[in-house]
């Protein structure tokens, strides 16, 4: 059994893998413009993060229902569940589902069924995060955030995603100052295809507990010295660099570097079924590539625990860093 780890960003749309979209798509009566999931795989060639989110949203067209919802989580868990995934925060985009008349409510309704069996079927527990669409109005997230109400009970924190450059977090201070007031957790991307300073902003006007991506805090030696004097967590997502373009090989990845460097990294998946592995496999990816040594891979399974918001259940979060302190590494899958 691979290494016991949290997924801290993963976007639960991002893992929608060609053959369900196919099988939602016939349920559903809605036709994609790929012949089959062959075609729709070789359209896995991205250029940048904006290419990539256009297959993204477009893909989503067969998300409908709230059984919709559930399948895709499901298909997630299990599949983590063997990359040795212990507890996922889940990221979820409700503006691009609400904007195809795809309600909100059966958005979360749909997710809840089957995170609220994840803990019993498959050993992982969960939380939700919702994310705002930095490239829409700061008003529509606003009112995501207004329509979200009924379900707080579900949501443990809000995020922002989306493409980046041109979107700087400032952008979005009232709603995340709304957010917070509502006792939500604040994490957002930043400084993956935008700048180091989007990452400051980040941390100084939303107020983040944790940064989603962060790479290029790495060409801002102040800001690193600060994300490791307050012990920020930064979210990577080394597979996803790679097919984004965002570094041009995984051997050119700073991660050791920024683990050198005394920050709080992680590693994800990020959208698995489009940048070419799990969680587990980006660790398998990192140890390859860059030689990572078992107590490397150790110290990203602790910090994935220590970077979650099990603030609410510490007696868990003992629990799982024990196993991770417990596990013995083989030549196996991390
Ligand atoms: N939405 C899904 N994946 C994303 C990423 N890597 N960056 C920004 N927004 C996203
Ligand atoms: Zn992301």
């Amino acid at each position: 059994m691979p290494v016991p780890k949290a997924e801290l960003h993963l976007h639960i749309e991002g893992t929608l893998e060609p053959e369900l979209a196919f099988a939602l798509a016939a349920r559903n009566g809605v036709t994609l413009p790929y012949a089959d999931t062959d075609e729709l795989r070789g359209a896995y060639r991205f250029s940048d993060l904006q290419s990539f989110l256009d297959l993204y949203y477009g893909l989503m067209a067969v998300l409908r229902t709230a059984e919709d919802f559930t399948a895709l989580a499901d298909a997630y868990l299990e599949r983590a569940a063997a990359q040795g995934v212990r507890h996922a925060e889940i990221f979820f985009d409700p503006q691009a589902h609400t904007a195809r008349g795809v309600p909100i409510g059966v958005v979360i309704e749909g997710l809840s069924a089957s995170l609220e069996r994840s803990e019993e079927r498959y050993g992982i527990s969960t939380r939700l995060i919702m994310c705002f669409l930095r490239d829409e109005s700061a008003e529509s997230a606003l009112a995501t955030l207004d329509a979200a109400k009924p379900y707080l009970d579900r949501i443990t924190g809000v995020g922002l995603d989306s493409a980046e450059v041109g979107h700087p977090p400032a952008k979005f201070r009232e709603v995340y100052e709304a957010a917070g007031a509502l006792g939500l957790r604040k994490v957002a991307h930043a400084g993956e295809e935008g700048p180091a300073a989007y990452i400051r902003e980040a941390l100084d006007v939303l107020g983040v507990e944790r940064v989603d991506h962060g790479l290029r805090c790495m060409e801002d030696a102040d800001l690193v010295d600060r994300l490791v004097r307050e012990r920020v967590p930064l979210t990577l997502c080394p597979l996803s660099n790679v097919r984004l373009r965002t570094i041009d090989t995984l051997a050119d990845h700073p991660l050791r570097a920024m683990m050198t460097a005394g920050l709080l990294v992680t590693v994800n998946s990020d959208d698995p079924a489009y940048f070419g592995g799990y969680v587990g496999d980006n660790f398998d990816a990192v140890r390859e590539t860059l030689g990572l040594e078992p107590e490397h891979l150790r110290e990203l399974a602790r910090n994935s625990f220590l970077a979650s918001f099990l603030e609410d259940d510490e007696e868990r979060r003992a629990r799982y860093l024990a196993e991770v302190e417990a596990y013995v590494f083989g030549g196996g899958p991390a």
